[in-house]
């Protein structure tokens, strides 16, 4: 599964920027009006002042000197399922580090690209290719065995792996054979008091035939609200746990005659307007357009 994840990503990569500029948008959006709500002790224009009054040493890496009493403020984002870095680029203006993670070598170039032509040094946004379910290397754990071990991550020393202030899941875990598991890694990997964050879909019901979601690494239609609040918990993120639909929006399917749909594994729009029209395409399939409901879900870790 986690392959099919991979070779599917890594083919979409080039065009997935063009595929969803607006529907990323628009979740950028409704995440940062959200800020005070997702409840991260965010980095703000004061603290880049105090950085500007800062005459105690010789620049921002030379802590030696630092006035011990104002600690240079750091607020740091772990982006699982980064993909381009939509989470990261929502968040990176309240925050000083972004790393991101995923299991699409071709996604993570994309990432690093974008990071590098907005002149983001390494240390501030960068992305490596990792799988939380892995069952080897340095994120993965020879303990379980939930797919098969893909890809170790490449530099980044491990303790930079750790102690994130937030860690987010943008339209990721729909995607994980095992969403409880990998949200039970992340949650390892927050400071206490670090929250979890995700974007995803409200339970939907099938939109494709299996092959097909398969092909598209679509693994669940959708997260019913109960399970993202047992997941929170069962992650021992369930603090202060808070989910609120902020639009829903369509995505188009296939259905052959006999009833089943294909979904594109597209995100649909986010908040258009389109009801259930359906169009004949000539080839035995009818086009269906399937409405989702976008939801964002917080929780703090114990
Ligand atoms: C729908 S995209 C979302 C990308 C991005 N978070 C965003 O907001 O646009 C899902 C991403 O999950 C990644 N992915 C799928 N399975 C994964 C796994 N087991 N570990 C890490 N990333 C995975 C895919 O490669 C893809 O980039």
């Amino acid at each position: 599964m986690a392959e099919l994840n991979r070779l599917h990503f890594n083919e979409e990569a080039s065009v997935y920027d063009s595929k969803h500029d607006k529907f990323n948008e628009r979740v950028a959006k409704e995440i940062r009006a959200r800020l005070d709500w997702i409840g991260v002790d965010w980095v703000s224009d004061d603290d880049d002042d105090d950085d500007d009054d800062d005459d105690y040493g010789d620049g921002e890496n030379d802590k030696s000197n630092r006035d011990p009493s104002r600690p240079k403020k750091e607020v740091r984002l772990l982006d699982y399922a980064c993909g381009t870095g939509g989470m990261s680029r929502a968040l990176a203006p309240y925050t000083t580090q972004c790393i991101g993670i995923d299991i699409s070598e071709k996604m993570v170039e994309v990432y690093n690209s974008r990071a590098e032509n907005q002149g983001l040094s390494h240390d501030e946004m960068h992305a490596i290719v990792g799988d939380l379910l892995a069952t080897t290397g340095e994120l993965g754990s020879s303990a379980e065995s939930h797919s098969p071990s893909l890809r170790v991550v490449e530099g980044a020393p491990s303790p930079r792996l750790f102690g994130f202030d937030v860690a987010a899941v943008g339209g990721g875990l729909h995607h994980l054979a095992d969403p409880e598991l990998a949200s039970d890694r992340l949650v390892q990997r927050l400071r206490p008091g670090g929250v979890l964050l995700v974007w995803d879909f409200l339970l939907h019901g099938p939109l494709g035939d299996r092959d097909r979601d398969r092909d598209h690494g679509v693994l669940h239609h959708g997260l019913a609200e109960d399970r993202v609040r047992a997941l929170f918990e069962h992650a021992g993120a369930g603090k202060g746990f808070d989910l609120v639909v902020v639009g829903s929006g369509v995505t188009r399917g296939r259905r052959c005659k006999h009833g089943h749909h294909h979904d594109h594994g597209g995100h649909g729009d986010g908040h258009g307007d389109g009801g259930d029209d359906n169009e004949e395409n000539g080839d035995g399939e009818e086009e269906v357009l399937v409405r989702r409901q976008l939801f964002l879900a917080r929780g703090e870790k114990y």
